[in-house]
Formats: C-alpha cells, sequence, structure tokens
C-alpha cells in the first residue's frame, strides 16, 4: 500500500475547513487508495476549537486517514508538506472591503511563505485561498524563494463553478455539460468570467455556450455581473462567506493538479504570470490550464481575445497590480 501523503491545511478551525478536511481525509482529493496524514494549522486562541475538530476526524473512522496533528506554529504544520491549503485569514464580513484586509492578511502569507521555504518539500504544491487571495499566494511565494513559484497558486475554481452552474442552469443542462468556462485575473469583484471559449452538450450535440443561450446581452452583462459578485450575494444572505461550496471547489482544483485535466478540458486556476496574454509578468492571475500527470500545468495558449474581453482582462490586471505594490509596502513594516 501507498505511503501517506502530508497535506496542511491552514485555518483549520475555521467554516471552509469544517467541510474541507472531512472530504481530504475521505479520499476526495488524492485518491480512495492514498491515505493521508493530515497537518491542521490555525492561531493559537483556537487550538481548543481545533482539538474538537481533530476529535471529530478521529471519529469518522476513515480507512485514510493517518496521522492528525493539531498546531499553531507553521513550521510544524508545514514540516516537510506535500500539499498546503492555505484558507487560514482575517475573513470579510458583510460591507466591509477587501483593501481593509489586505494589509493585515499579506503579513501572514509572509510569515507562512518563510515557513514553507524552511521546512516544506521543494516540491510542495500550495493554494492560497485566504483572501486576497491571488495577492497573498504573490507575497508566499516572494518569501518561499527556495521553491518554484509555479507551485504557488490562488483558487479562483469556486468562480469557474459559479459560471459553469450559471450557465448549466440557463441552457438547461447538468453543471457537467457544461465545459471551459474561464476565470481570468484576480478572485474579486473584477475578474472576468469568459464563455466565449466554452462549451455545452444539449441532447447529445456539443455546442458553443455562446450558440446555446443566443444572448449576447445576458452573456457581456448579467452573467459577468452575476458571477462577479455572487460571494458578496452570499454573505448578504448567509452572514458568512461560502464555505460549502469554496471547500468543494478547492477539492476539483487540487485534485486536478494532482491527477491531471481531461483531455479537451481546462480548468482555471490563478498562477504566476508569463506574460501570457499580456497580462504583466509576476502577478498571480487567473488563466485557463490543463495539467498533465505529473502534476505540471500549462497556460492554455492561442484562444482569441476580443475587444471586450481584453477591456475586462486589463481592468483585472491593474487591481492586481495596485494591490501587489500595496503588499510589498505592508510587507516592509
Ligand atoms: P473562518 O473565519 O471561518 O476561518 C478562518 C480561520 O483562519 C480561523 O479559524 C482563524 O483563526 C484562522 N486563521 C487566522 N489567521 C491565521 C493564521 N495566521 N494561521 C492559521 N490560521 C489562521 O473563515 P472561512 O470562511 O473558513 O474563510 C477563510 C478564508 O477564505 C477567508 O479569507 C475568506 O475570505 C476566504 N475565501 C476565499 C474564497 C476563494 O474562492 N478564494 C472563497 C471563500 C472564502
Amino acid at each position: 500500500s501507498k505511503e501517506p501523503i502530508r497535506v496542511c491545511v491552514t485555518g483549520a478551525a475555521g467554516q471552509i475547513a469544517y467541510s474541507l478536511l472531512y472530504s481530504v481525509a475521505k479520499g476526495d482529493v488524492f485518491g480512495k487508495d492514498q491515505p493521508v496524514n493530515l497537518l491542521m494549522l490555525d492561531i493559537a486562541p483556537m487550538m481548543g476549537v481545533l482539538e474538537g475538530v481533530k476529535m471529530e476526524l478521529q471519529d469518522c473512522a476513515l480507512p485514510l486517514l493517518r496521522e492528525v496533528v493539531a498546531t499553531d506554529d507553521p513550521e510544524v504544520g508545514f514540516k516537510d508538506c506535500d500539499v498546503a491549503m492555505l484558507v487560514g485569514a482575517m475573513p470579510r464580513r458583510e460591507g466591509m472591503e477587501r483593501k481593509d484586509l489586505l494589509a493585515a492578511n499579506v503579513k501572514i502569507f509572509k510569515v507562512q511563505g518563510q515557513a514553507l521555504d524552511k521546512v516544506a518539500k521543494k516540491t510542495v504544491k500550495v493554494v492560497v485561498v485566504g483572501n486576497p487571495a491571488n495577492t497573498n499566494a504573490c507575497i508566499c511565494a516572494k518569501y518561499a524563494q527556495s521553491i518554484p513559484r509555479e507551485n504557488f497558486s490562488a483558487l479562483t475554481r469556486l468562480d469557474q463553478n459559479r459560471a459553469q452552474a450559471m450557465v448549466a442552469e440557463k441552457v438547461g443542462v447538468p453543471a457537467d455539460a457544461v465545459k471551459n468556462c474561464i476565470i481570468w485575473g484576480n478572485h474579486s469583484s473584477t475578474q472576468f468570467p469568459d464563455v466565449q471559449h466554452a462549451t455545452v452538450e444539449k441532447n447529445n450535440q456539443k455546442m458553443s455556450v455562446i450558440e446555446a443561450v443566443k444572448d449576447d446581452n445576458w452573456v457581456k452583462n448579467d452573467f459577468v455581473k452575476t458571477v462577479q459578485t455572487r460571494g458578496a450575494a452570499v454573505i448578504k444572505a448567509r452572514k458568512l462567506s461560502s464555505a460549502m461550496s469554496a471547500a468543494k471547489a478547492i477539492v476539483d482544483h487540487v485534485r486536478d493538479w494532482w491527477f491531471g485535466t481531461p483531455e479537451g478540458t481546462w480548468v482555471s486556476m490563478a498562477v504566476m504570470s508569463d506574460g501570457s496574454y499580456e497580462t504583466p509578468e509576476g502577478l498571480i492571475y487567473s488563466f485557463p490550464v490543463t495539467i498533465d500527470s505529473s502534476h505540471k500545468y500549462t497556460i492554455v495558449q492561442g484562444l482569441t481575445i476580443n475587444d471586450f474581453a481584453k477591456e475586462k482582462m486589463d481592468i483585472t490586471a491593474k487591481e492586481l497590480q495596485e494591490e501587489k505594490a500595496m503588499a510589498m509596502e505592508a510587507c516592509q513594516d
């Protein structure tokens, strides 16, 4: 049987982790034959709660779950880890702007980048979920120089899933009949959800989403706006930010990174820009990617970008540049 892999989840006492830890421990991410050691990291005041989460995980009697560690020390949590899911951050409450959170949160990711650099495996795959996710990932990579930049990503899969589900509902098909929706840019309200290259299968016939929807106004306005502001809508309704759907998206993101994407299918991941599609290099920007069976992703090349898309892609890049500048400044203190 296989050796256990070491998976760290931060913010482990929080609401996303409460769904996520169970999924990871029962094999939804790394497969039903892959044992896992779970390293749960949170802050000191949450250690009591975290002990409770640990008890519950043990009480699930899951066959793949081996060691469970609860800690408030990043160097313990990241020790030799293969995968790090960085969920922990100060959460946004109703009416709060992402900017307010930026300074406080990037400092957390500076410390965690330094700890990863020191103790994690050099092959560690990192997904940042805590907001502002893209910029946090950028800072984390910056302070973990001994780990390749391509090992750092931020989550935009929830946005992709929202877009995909919305198109499926509009066309009247199950969610998995819709493929290759793209999220460009930042995980924020400036993101650009793009269905120009997406396809849908209806009545055994494959067609473009544009053809199936036949509503240009919806595609350019309602759809874009609704996906962009979905997070805020959930907070308004639930008084808490998305948790079940966020955990599910993290599972999708890491599973595809681990096992690869099916032929002809792309997924959106925020990764270090290499200048593709004229996006500024060095930003963690969401692109469509394909992933091979050795955990290597490639940004999908050669997609036609019309003027409408170009304008939207520039807006979100500009926001990321501003966030990065603010983050760098906050990290100097
Ligand atoms: P939560 O408040 O329930 O849990 C966050 C946990 O992180 C808390 O237990 C807190 O003590 C912990 N934490 C804070 N600082 C930490 C540190 N330095 N090290 C380790 N743990 C730390 O929040 P929730 O709902 O679980 O959300 C977590 C984050 O994910 C938030 O920043 C939220 O905005 C973000 N988010 C991102 C999404 C995305 O698609 N990228 C989607 C939904 C949420």
